[in-house]
């Protein structure tokens, strides 16, 4: 964007680290009896979620990546998903974990979820580290979330605004100037 905005932190990069920690003991005992779970992270926004997901998960993993947009460079969702790139792996029958940086309208991990249950996974589950419920537009919830945040616009740790500021460690809240 041309527009100048400053990043002024929201989650700290310790305090989502302490989270993940939690939520990982919880995935444990959902699939702690699984041959193998299929970790899928949604590109571009999940890259850096998943990486410390799975690296705190003493199951065994197999890592694969879908490749959908909504937001493009813009700031509202399109509501139209699209799949600019499908899985490398097949999933029936497999118990199936998505990844996501964050629920907002909900209109991607609804499309994603239908889709992936159409494959027929053993068990499908989801988990988002952030979720703006006041944001919902279709009907989703995730199984797991790292943190309700409210209707701000938020970046990092992943998540773009026009591409940039996905590498900044914290989960940040634009502010225009
Ligand atoms: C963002 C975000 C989620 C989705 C959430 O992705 O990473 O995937 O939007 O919004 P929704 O609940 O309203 O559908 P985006 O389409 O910007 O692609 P990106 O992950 O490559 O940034
Ligand atoms: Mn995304
Ligand atoms: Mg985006």
């Amino acid at each position: 964007s041309e527009r100048p905005y400053v990043i002024d932190e929201m989650i700290s990069a310790k305090a989502i680290a302490a989270r993940i920690e939690d939520l990982c003991r919880d995935i444990h005992k959902s699939f702690a009896d699984t041959e193998k779970l299929v970790v899928v992270g949604l590109l571009r926004g999940s890259f850096v979620f998943i990486a410390d997901l799975v690296r705190e998960l003493d199951l065994p993993v197999e890592v694969d990546f879908l490749e959908v947009s909504s937001y493009g460079d813009a700031m509202e969702s399109s509501r139209e998903v699209r799949v600019l790139k499908d899985l490398r792996g097949g999933i029936e029958g497999r118990d199936v974990l998505v990844v996501e940086d964050i629920v907002d309208t909900g209109h991607t991990l609804s499309h994603v979820t239908r889709l992936l249950l159409s494959r027929n996974p053993a068990r499908l589950r989801t988990i988002a580290l952030l979720d703006k419920p006041s944001r919902r537009e279709a009907d989703f919830k995730a199984d797991w979330i790292g943190f309700e945040i409210p209707d701000e616009f938020v970046v990092g740790y992943g998540i773009d605004f026009a591409q940039r500021n996905r590498n900044l460690p914290f989960i940040g809240k634009v502010r225009f100037t």
